[in-house]
């Protein structure tokens, strides 16, 4: 276990930086609070979010290929790994696994999702990590075990480019390095995108929207809720969906202390969702030091699982 356990302190100092910047902004990190957890697993059901079912599928009907590419004896470690739902998936069908390293920055979550997988897998070292995976990451030592890098739901698609091929090359640096297990969101129609961040249900709106009762709580915010709605729209030459918190009326938010203003209409960007053709992908794999072994898509192309080595 790593002690980088986030404080209220530092949420506190990274809303205040962000407010006062212009265009606003905050780091998507601060959505996974314990009821953030639970709302994004919800997302992940919903009829409009795709990825998640698709890249599902994928994993269950392309298992001997992915199988091909772990050696004997690996420890297979993830990031963001919140419930591990879909690496059940790999711990089921990749018995030459060795241990399995979960990382995530939400510790309760980690920790509760650590003790049911230890009770269903007794015979694999499960090793839970609580970090944010977008600093350089100390890996428990595995003794010169193949590492298998599991980053599943496209959330390399949730870091600009830079940071992407940063993290990317940061992987591949890691010692004893086999191959990397890579889910990623492809582009497709933007009413497709937009529907899927946006559902009929309010999930991620109201999965958006808790970053202020986050802030409110934790960060001695008094954001109105009422004030503020979910938007989520397809930028096109950057080929991202964008999400934003947009304020309903001019507003003074107190937090931390320090006062915000707010015009009507401004937006909070919170958060970003890359989407990738086969090409794209490849070029950053190649740039980064990956190969590609394999890139597997579902019979109509919504979602791929690149299997880098
Ligand atoms: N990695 C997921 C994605 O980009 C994260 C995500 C899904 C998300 N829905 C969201 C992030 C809504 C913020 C808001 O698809």
């Amino acid at each position: 276990m790593t002690d980088t356990t986030i404080e209220a302190r530092d949420l506190a100092e990274a809303a205040l930086a962000g407010l006062t910047a212009q265009p606003k902004g905050l780091s998507p990190k601060w959505f996974y609070d314990a009821h953030g957890s639970d709302l994004f697993e919800r997302i992940t059901q919903l009829p409009e979010y795709y990825p998640a079912r698709t890249e599902r599928a994928i994993l269950e009907t392309r298992l001997d290929e992915i199988a091909a590419e772990v050696p004997d004896g690996a420890v297979l470690v993830e990031l963001g790994s919140g419930a591990s739902v879909k690496t059940r998936l790999l711990l089921d069908g990749l018995p030459q696994l060795a241990g399995y390293v979960p990382i995530d920055i939400s510790e309760a979550f980690l920790l509760q999702t650590a003790s049911r997988l230890r009770a269903d897998y007794p015979d694999l070292a499960i090793t839970p990590v609580v970090a944010d995976f977008m600093a350089p990451i100390t890996l428990p030592d595995f003794g010169g075990r193949p590492v298998v890098g599991f980053f599943p739901g496209s959330t390399l698609g949730n870091l600009d480019r830079r940071g992407a091929m940063e993290l990317l090359a940061r992987l591949r640096a890691w010692p004893d390095h086999a191959a990397l297990i890579l889910g990623l969101d492809l582009v497709k129609p933007v009413e497709v995108l937009e529907a899927a961040y946006d559902d009929a249900q309010g999930v991620t709106a109201a999965f958006n929207l808790n970053l202020l009762t986050r802030l409110n709580r934790e960060a001695g915010a008094d954001f109105d809720l009422s004030a503020f709605r979910h938007k989520a729209v397809w930028n096109d030459e950057a080929q991202r969906v964008e999400m934003h918190l947009e304020s309903l009326r001019a507003q003074r938010v107190r937090i931390a202390g320090e006062t915000i203003n707010f015009t009507a209409g401004e937006t909070i960007h919170t958060e970003n969702s890359h989407k990738f053709s086969p090409e794209t992908l490849s070029m950053m794999a190649a740039r980064a030091g990956w190969g590609i072994a394999g890139i597997l898509t579902d019979p109509d192309e919504l979602f791929a699982v690149a299997m880098l080595k």
